[in-house]
Order: structure tokens, then C-alpha cells, then sequence
């Protein structure tokens, strides 16, 4: 940390680029937005191997950015840093403005609702038990496969209704569908190789969704996009954008909150005593989690004209960058942002689901997740020793982790 600290404060703030992927996987990040919100919090990298492009530094730039989306478009140039080749882009409402945004949203926004996640609770917590259950003891394994995966892709397959023993592909589809390329443990090497897998994926679930229509209706997503008369005509290429937005949305993301969720308790054990005490402060661990966690690092828009921003002048064309991870540490946003505090008075005010039109739609489905597995966690296994730091993905996008050895000592 020291030499990144150093790093960061030593170089001219002009020549800063935090969209190093290796600043991610090497978990040294933190010390680079603390020099650009104090020096330069709407900062203009000029050459990055994506090209120039702002950085929004501050929770209410970020903020700023988010509400205005005539001026900040996610259609012209996507949602990450990274422009994807043209011939491989998969539509889908994350990466579209109104209206055809908000046609596509209002269609899978009931699915995540409240009421029909209540609905759903009791299987997501019969199955947490199961896997909570099947843990070894005395013997070291690892948390991300037999829980963070596990958990999160039997989620998807219960939302979805999937092959139960084929769920395992739904964790690889959304492992290709957010990789990067360059990175030498990718699932996929190219952007031709991830359009392959993906398409692959949109015939099985094209199959999935024919069956569920002759099928009478029932209670999950397929059958309900199948049947529902607003959905019932979707152009496929665009229904099954969606559907793999749904699957990358609801899996990554949930996952690595689980997995650096005990591994930043691991960190603060007062914190972590305090919840054993009192398992009650559930409700406001969860929301810290997924702030200080922050799993997706950056949202990326275009700016549509000229405007100004943090007192720089952006113009049309511009990449405008906003890192969640910088925003949830901001000082002026958040008290005492670099610790972890899980009885926060105002937990939830955090950007790690985004603000405005694009907010995660998923957000309370994550939420129920991450709560049911710590209200079935903590009688079952108050002490879990993490006997490693997680080893995280190379990716300036999701904040990956893909292994953490851990050990549930006999009693
Ligand atoms: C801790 C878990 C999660 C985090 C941190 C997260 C984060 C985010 C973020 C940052 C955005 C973009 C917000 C913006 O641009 O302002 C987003 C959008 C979205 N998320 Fe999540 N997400 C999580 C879980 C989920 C789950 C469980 C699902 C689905 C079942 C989901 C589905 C989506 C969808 C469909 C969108 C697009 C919304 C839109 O464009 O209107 N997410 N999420």
C-alpha cells in the first residue's frame, strides 16, 4: 500500500489513468481517487489504452450525471470504458436511453418487485440452508464456489426456472458475457469467441422460453415474458439482450458481495463481533456491504452536447466516466467513508446501484439474497476463518473475486 500510496501522490494528477484493470486485481485503487477528489475530481485523462475520457470522481457529480440523461446518453458509446466492437453488440435496456428504455424496463420490473419477491423468499432461504448445511468443517475450501456461486446461481436458476442440472452454464454465460478479453484467466479470448458463447446461450434460452409458452403460466421469468401480452412480441435479438442482462445483473454483482462481504468482516472483527451479538444489525450490514464493496466499479456514458461539469467543459462526443468506487468514499457524501461501520444511520446512501433512470432494478432481490444468507449464516457458522485475501479479477468494470480459502473451525 505504501508504494501505491506514493505512486499516486507522486505523478503530475494530469497523468493519472485509474482505468488500469491491474489497479483493480491488485486491490491498489484507493489511494489514486483520494489524490483525483482532492486535486481534480472531474479529471480529463488524455490517453488511455481506451482512449481519453473524464473521470467523475465526487458523489454529486456522479450524482449529476446520472439524472441527466439527455446530456449523458448510454446509447451513443455503451456503459463501459471500453467501446465493444459494433458487430457484437447485444441490445438490452442498461445500455439504451428513454423511451426505449423505460418501454423495455417497465416490462421486467415486476419480475424483481417486492411482492412477488416475498414469493419467492422461502425458496431462496430453504436452498441458502441447503448449502449452508453441506459446509465442511475443519477443513480449508473455497467460500466464492461452494457458497457465492452456488448461492447466486440458484437464484438465477429459481428465477429463471432453469434445468436445475444444467445451472452451472448460467455462471458461465455471465462470466463470458463480463470478462476481459485480455485477461489471461478469461473464459473467452475474443470478442468473437464471447458473441459465440453468448448466442449459444440465447438458443437455449429461445427453447426454454417456446416451452413455457405452450405451457399453461407460471410463476418465473420465462413464462411470464411468455405470456405476459406486453412482452408476448419483444423482437427476440432484443428479448434476449435482456434476458442476459438479467442473468449478468443478478450474478456477478450479488456474488462478489458475498464473497467480500465476509472477507471485509474478516477485516473488521469488532465489526464482526458486534454483528454476532446482534444479529438484528442484518438490515444495515447488508446495505454497508454493498457500498463499501462497491461491485461494479464504473458506469461509463457519452455526453450528446457541450456542457459543464465540476467547472470543466465536457464536450459532445466526450467519455464520461463515473466510478462508483470513488463516489462511495467521498467525505463530503458519506461520514467516515474508509471504514466499515455496520450500524450506519443512513446505510443505504451509497451509488453502488446507480441513481436516476438506470438504477438497479435488481436491488432489492440483491438485498434479500445477501440478508437470507447472513440470518442463516450466522446460527449455523458464527466463525469462519478466511485464511487468504480473495483473488480478484482483472477488470476496471466488476469488482471480481474468484477464490478465497476459508476454514469453519469444529466449534
Ligand atoms: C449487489 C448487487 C448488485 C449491484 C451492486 C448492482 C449494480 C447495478 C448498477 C451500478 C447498475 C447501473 C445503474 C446506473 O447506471 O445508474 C445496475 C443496473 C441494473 N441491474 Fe443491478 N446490481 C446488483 C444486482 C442486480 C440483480 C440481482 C439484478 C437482477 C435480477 C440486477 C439487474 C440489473 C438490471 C436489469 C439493470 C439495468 C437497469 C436499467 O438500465 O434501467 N442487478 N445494477
Amino acid at each position: 500500500m505504501t508504494t501505491q500510496l506514493h505512486g499516486a501522490y507522486s505523478i503530475p494528477v494530469e497523468a493519472i489513468d485509474v482505468s488500469d484493470p491491474q489497479l483493480y486485481q491488485d486491490d491498489t485503487w484507493y489511494p489514486y481517487f483520494e489524490r483525483l477528489r482532492r486535486d481534480a475530481p472531474v479529471h480529463w485523462c488524455r490517453e488511455s489504452r481506451y482512449g481519453p475520457y473524464w473521470s467523475v470522481c465526487k458523489y454529486k457529480d456522479i450524482m449529476q450525471v446520472e439524472v441527466n440523461h439527455q446530456t449523458y446518453s448510454s446509447e451513443l458509446g455503451g456503459i463501459q470504458i471500453e467501446n465493444p466492437p459494433d458487430e457484437f453488440v447485444v441490445s438490452n435496456f442498461i445500455r439504451v436511453d428513454p423511451p426505449k428504455h423505460d418501454e423495455q424496463r417497465k416490462v421486467v420490473s415486476p419480475i424483481v418487485a417486492p411482492a412477488n419477491l416475498a414469493e419467492m423468499e422461502a425458496t431462496i432461504r430453504e436452498r441458502t440452508i441447503r448449502v449452508l448445511e453441506g459446509l465442511p468443517r475443519n477443513e480449508t475450501f473455497d467460500w466464492v464456489e461452494r457458497v457465492s456461486i452456488e448461492l447466486t446461481t440458484m437464484m438465477l436458476a429459481t428465477l429463471f426456472d432453469f434445468p436445475w442440472e444444467e445451472r452451472r452454464k448460467l455462471t458461465y454465460w455471465s462470466d463470458v458475457a463480463i470478462a476481459n478479453v485480455n485477461a489471461p484467466d478469461a473464459p473467452v479470448h475474443s470478442h468473437a469467441e464471447r458473441f459465440e458463447e453468448l448466442r449459444k446461450m440465447a438458443e437455449r434460452m429461445g427453447e426454454l422460453y417456446d416451452e413455457r409458452a405452450k405451457q399453461p403460466p407460471k410463476f418465473d421469468l420465462l413464462s411470464m415474458l411468455a405470456h405476459g401480452p406486453a412482452t408476448q412480441n419483444m423482437p427476440l435479438r432484443e428479448f434476449m439482450g435482456n434476458l442476459a442482462l438479467l442473468i449478468v445483473g443478478g450474478n456477478d454483482t450479488t456474488r462478489n458481495s458475498m464473497t467480500g462481504g465476509l472477507w471485509t468482516l474478516s477485516q473488521h472483527p469488532h465489526e464482526y463481533q458486534k454483528l454476532r451479538d446482534n444479529p438484528a444489525l442484518i438490515t444495515s450490514l447488508v446495505p454497508e456491504i454493498i457500498r463499501y464493496v462497491t461491485p461494479v466499479i464504473h458506469m461509463r456514458r457519452t455526453a450528446t452536447q457541450d456542457t459543464e461539469l465540476g467547472g470543466q467543459q465536457v464536450r459532445a462526443g466526450d467519455k464520461v466516466v463515473m466510478w462508483y468506487v470513488s463516489g462511495n468514499r467521498d467525505p463530503d457524501a458519506i461520514e467516515d467513508p474508509d471504514n466499515f461501520i455496520i450500524d450506519r444511520p443512513r446505510p443505504r446512501q451509497h451509488l453502488s446501484f446507480g441513481f436516476g433512470i438506470h438504477r438497479c432494478v435488481g436491488n432489492r432481490l440483491a438485498e434479500l439474497q445477501l440478508r437470507v444468507l447472513w440470518e442463516e449464516l450466522l446460527p449455523r457458522h458464527p466463525v469462519i476463518e478466511v485464511l487468504a485475501p480473495p483473488r480478484r479479477t482483472y477488470s476496471n468494470f466488476i469488482h471480481g473475486m474468484r477464490s478465497m480459502p476459508v476454514r469453519i473451525p469444529l466449534h
